[in-house]
């Protein structure tokens, strides 16, 4: 039996690993460890909340006593790390959380594990979960072209060159990683993924918030020119690749994880409107009118383009979903779980959104 500390399983990636784990693996003893800040939500869990091997706590991280006493009363042998504070414009306005949870905590974390597995390394690994964003920006040099908008791809050897207060606290938490590795010896392994979407994402994030407003007629705040470029993974594509890699992947190593799929804001923007459009049985176009350019990001990142071919050249994963089928699938969900969204906008979040969005 091997007994797995999943951190953020309550939140959008972490639910789908969780998911996949406790599933695949009925002999694993999947402990989901989260603080349920308000991106945390058990609703995301309740399809496996009653199987054997599954246990919930809800903790902080940053407790780092806690951290360590847990350690010892699961007897854990491997970490999957993906709590975090994960959203950019939240970490523009507050940083302090950013710096708390994601430095903080993941040392916590690290430091917690070390103690327990005391330079018995055997069977062990911590496994860090982390974002492209840590790279920087890359250039638009084709930009009228079709995708890819530019010539330059993220490597893992890329150097970091983070811009925002979140990816410059991820980037911190990826050194600490590295660091643990390679000062005391612990098997650890990072990876850093595009952006994700899918099911069960919190909606002040691009795609679930524009279909959730396209369902209500409010309007969708394209920052800038919507001329910015992402690379976007189903998430349950990410959730496989971070099983194929906690299992396979080479100990001290880094793996970039992406789609090859890159998109311009406003194409993705498009894309989203025409397929709820039509999935409610409006005519064509209808939402279009929705499109509302606002005041751009601070310090926003032109463009994300993951290399991934590493990942398929050591340990065979590509994406399953073309772009289109994800879409469909993501929108479908959102739109036959109403109550999910609305369980999550009602209340003190819809005070938050306005409050966020007043200045744009
Ligand atoms: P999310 O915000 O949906 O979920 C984060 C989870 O962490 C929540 O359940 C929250 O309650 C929990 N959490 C936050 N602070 C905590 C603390 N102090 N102690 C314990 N739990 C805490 O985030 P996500 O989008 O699912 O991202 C998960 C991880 O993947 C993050 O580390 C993120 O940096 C990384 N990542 C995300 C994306 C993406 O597109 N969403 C892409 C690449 C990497
Ligand atoms: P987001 O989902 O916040 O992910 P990230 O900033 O981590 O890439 O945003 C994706 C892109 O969409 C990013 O370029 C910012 C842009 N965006 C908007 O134009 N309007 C919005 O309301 C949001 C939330 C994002």
């Amino acid at each position: 039996m091997k007994n797995i500390l999943i951190t953020g399983g309550a939140g959008f990636i972490g639910s789908h690993v969780v998911r996949l784990f406790v599933n695949k693996y009925p002999e694993y003893r999947i402990i989901n460890l989260d603080a349920l800040t308000y991106a945390g939500n058990l609703a995301n869990l309740k399809d496996i909340e009653d199987k054997p091997n599954y246990t919930f706590i809800k903790a902080d991280i940053c407790d780092f006593e806690k951290m360590c006493a847990l350690m010892q009363e699961y007897d854990i042998d491997g970490v999957l790390h993906l709590a975090a504070e994960s959203h950019v414009d939240r970490s523009i306005k507050d940083p302090f959380t950013f710096a708390r949870t994601n430095v903080m905590g993941t040392l916590s974390l690290l430091q917690a594990a070390r103690q327990y597995w005391n330079g018995n390394w055997d069977g062990k690994r911590f496994y860090h979960i982390s974002t492209d964003e840590v790279y920087g920006a890359l250039e638009l040099d084709n930009p009228e072209g079709d995708a890819p908008y530019g010539s330059e791809f993220f490597l893992e050897t890329t150097k970091y060159n983070p811009h925002s207060p979140y990816s410059a606290s991820k980037a911190s938490s990826d050194h600490f990683v590295r660091a643990y590795h390679d000062t005391y010896g612990m098997p650890t392994v990072v990876t850093n993924c595009s952006n994700n979407y899918g099911p069960y994402q919190f909606p002040e994030k691009l795609i679930p918030l524009f279909i959730n407003n396209i369902r209500q007629g409010k309007p969708l705040p394209v920052y800038g020119k919507g001329e910015n470029v992402r690379d976007w993974l189903y998430v349950v594509d990410h959730a496989r690749a971070i099983d194929i890699i906690f299992h396979q992947g080479k100990i001290g190593d880094t793996y970039n994880i992406g789609g090859f799929n890159e998109w311009k804001n406003i194409d993705i923007v498009k894309v989203v409107i025409r397929t709820v459009d039509r999935l409610l049985g409006n005519p064509e176009g209808t939402s279009e009118k929705l499109i509302t350019y606002v005041t751009d990001r601070a310090g926003h990142d032109l463009r994300y383009a993951i290399d991934s071919t590493k990942l398929k050249n050591e340990l065979g994963w590509e994406p399953s979903l073309q772009f289109e089928e994800g879409i469909e699938l993501t929108v479908r969900w959102y739109l036959e779980n109403q109550e999910w969204m609305d369980n999550i906008t009602s209340g003190e979040y819809e005070k938050y959104y306005q409050e966020m969005y007043k200045d744009r």
